[in-house]
């Protein structure tokens, strides 16, 4: 039984691509947190939001969270605020590693400036926001994360880098 791997990071820094390419390199099974919440709640995200609100939402991830914790064998990719909120952190750390995946902030500028499904980037000042929201949550994934990862590489560099950085490159398989 392998412990879980958790993805953590600002939105846009690859949590569920380099995701992907994790669960299929270390035999585990990928699960994307804000997928979960939307099959559950059966509504996007976007949707979530505007319905009932961020506060609503976080609680969800809460949910989520305690309900993953409970299996194994998992890569999770978490929502950009998920371990935020110590109690999340916490929770998905008894049964797994939470790993911190580094972007600098200019690549995730690029990444994120055309964005048209995170509720939170949905305004005029996009840019300052996205910039003034980093400074404020990188000390914080610091905290929650076991292992910080450097990610700005393609995501079968990063996911093999992961594996090494953890020990876990024996039993790893090949995958392009
Ligand atoms: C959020 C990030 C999003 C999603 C929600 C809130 C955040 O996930 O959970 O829009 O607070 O950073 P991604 O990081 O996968 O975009």
């Amino acid at each position: 039984m392998k412990q879980n791997l958790i993805l953590c990071g600002f939105m846009g820094c690859g949590k569920s691509t380099i995701g992907r390419r994790l669960a299929a390199l270390s035999g585990r099974k990928l699960i994307d947190m804000d997928r979960f919440i939307e099959e559950e709640q059966g509504m996007t995200i976007r949707e979530i939001f505007d319905r009932y609100g961020e506060d609503a939402f976080r609680q969800m991830e809460t949910e989520a969270s305690k309900a993953l914790s409970l299996q194994s064998n998992l890569v999770i990719a978490s929502g950009g605020g998920t371990v935020l909120n110590p109690q999340n952190a916490d929770i998905l750390r008894r049964n797994g590693k939470i790993l911190l995946l580094e972007v600098p902030l200019a690549a995730l500028q690029e990444r994120l400036k055309t964005d048209t499904q995170r509720p939170l980037l949905q305004r005029p000042d996009r840019r300052e926001f996205i910039a003034e929201l980093f400074e404020k949550r990188i000390p914080l994934y610091r905290q929650a994360a076991d292992l910080i990862v450097p990610a700005g590489a393609p995501g079968n560099v990063v996911a093999r880098r992961i594996l090494e950085m953890l020990n876990e490159t024996e039993d790893s398989k090949e995958v392009n």
